[in-house]
């Protein structure tokens, strides 16, 4: 991997997650820059990865290729107000992971014609299998598309986006998604211990059922449907188990949940640019 400098504002969860993952592929500590206003986080960052921390986030991000954002949503307008002449005289690529802030707002408090990506990773991305969905403003040059995708490749898959608005379906899917399957999880567990099986071995067939599923689906060229069809004999166990679900609509409910995601992914975008 190539010795571009990344600078991390925020030295929180998802940039721990991301400079763990780039150290793993090669990019050199010394080449990656965190900006954290915790004493104590900045000190375990300096520890435990080699990287040069700083207080200031303008002395993080000076000479810096990729400037990453990952404060919390709100901090986003006064991080980027703060850096904006800085970012602008550099031409650095600003690549954020603020959950909802569009890329005309970060555009607008940056300033002016700044090469922008944003990004919507998922809570997977802490152990290294994220989903992350990017997309990448008019100003953004092929190199930092390349820089963007590697840097967001170290903590799992990507995919580009070519529409912005796009993001709230992606909100929808992978970012709330994780939640969905834990709440599955959650509801075999609690129905085996029904069926008479101890909370802790529940436990355990619910969640390797869970990545043996996700890991067939991944290593076939079979549709889901047709793996499903597949193991789904007449007038066996698995579809007994099927008819309740369709007696009870499943696919309709999953259409109105993520529709209802997308909503509010929307909604709060908009109440993210309002506030400003
Ligand atoms: N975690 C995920 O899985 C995930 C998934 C998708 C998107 N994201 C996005 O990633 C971003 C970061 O999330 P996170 O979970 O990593 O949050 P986090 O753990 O709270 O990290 C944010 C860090 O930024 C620091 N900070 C606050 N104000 C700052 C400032 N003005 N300048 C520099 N640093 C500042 C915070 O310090 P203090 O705690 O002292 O304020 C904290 O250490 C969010 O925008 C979120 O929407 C996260």
């Amino acid at each position: 991997m190539s010795e571009q400098v990344i600078a991390f504002i925020g030295g929180g969860n998802m940039a721990r997650s991301l400079i763990g993952g780039l150290i793993i592929d090669g990019h050199p500590p010394a080449a990656l820059r965190v900006a954290e206003p915790d004493t104590e986080r900045r000190e375990r960052l300096a520890e435990e990865f080699g990287v040069q921390v700083f207080e200031e986030n303008a002395t993080a991000a000076r000479g810096a290729d990729a400037v990453i954002l990952a404060v919390k949503p709100a901090m986003i307008s006064a991080v980027a107000r703060d850096l904006s002449q800085q970012i602008q005289a550099q031409g650095s690529l600003v690549i954020s992971v603020a959950a909802g802030i569009r890329s005309r707002s970060l555009a607008e408090w940056l300033g002016g014609d700044v090469a922008i990506v944003r990004a919507m990773p998922n809570t997977p991305a802490l152990v290294r299998t994220g989903s992350t969905a990017l997309f990448a403003n008019a100003a953004v040059a092929p190199e930092q598309h390349e820089l963007a995708e590697t840097t967001m490749r170290a903590v799992g898959i990507i995919v580009w986006l070519t529409q912005e608005d796009q993001m709230d379906a992606v909100t929808a899917l992978s970012g709330s998604g994780p939640a969905y399957f834990f709440y599955t999880m959650e509801a075999m567990q609690s129905a085996g211990q029904a069926l008479g099986l101890d909370a802790k071995t529940a436990r355990l067939l619910t969640l390797e059922t869970a990545l043996g599923a996700a890991r067939m689906a991944l290593e076939s060229s079979e549709e889901p449907a047709e793996l499903r069809r597949r193991v789904t004999s007449p007038g066996g166990t698995t579809a007994a188990a099927i008819d309740e679900f369709d007696q009870a609509n499943l696919l309709a409910i999953y259409a109105r949940a993520l529709e209802a995601a997308a909503k509010r992914a929307h909604a709060l975008g908009d109440e993210l640019e309002e506030t400003e």
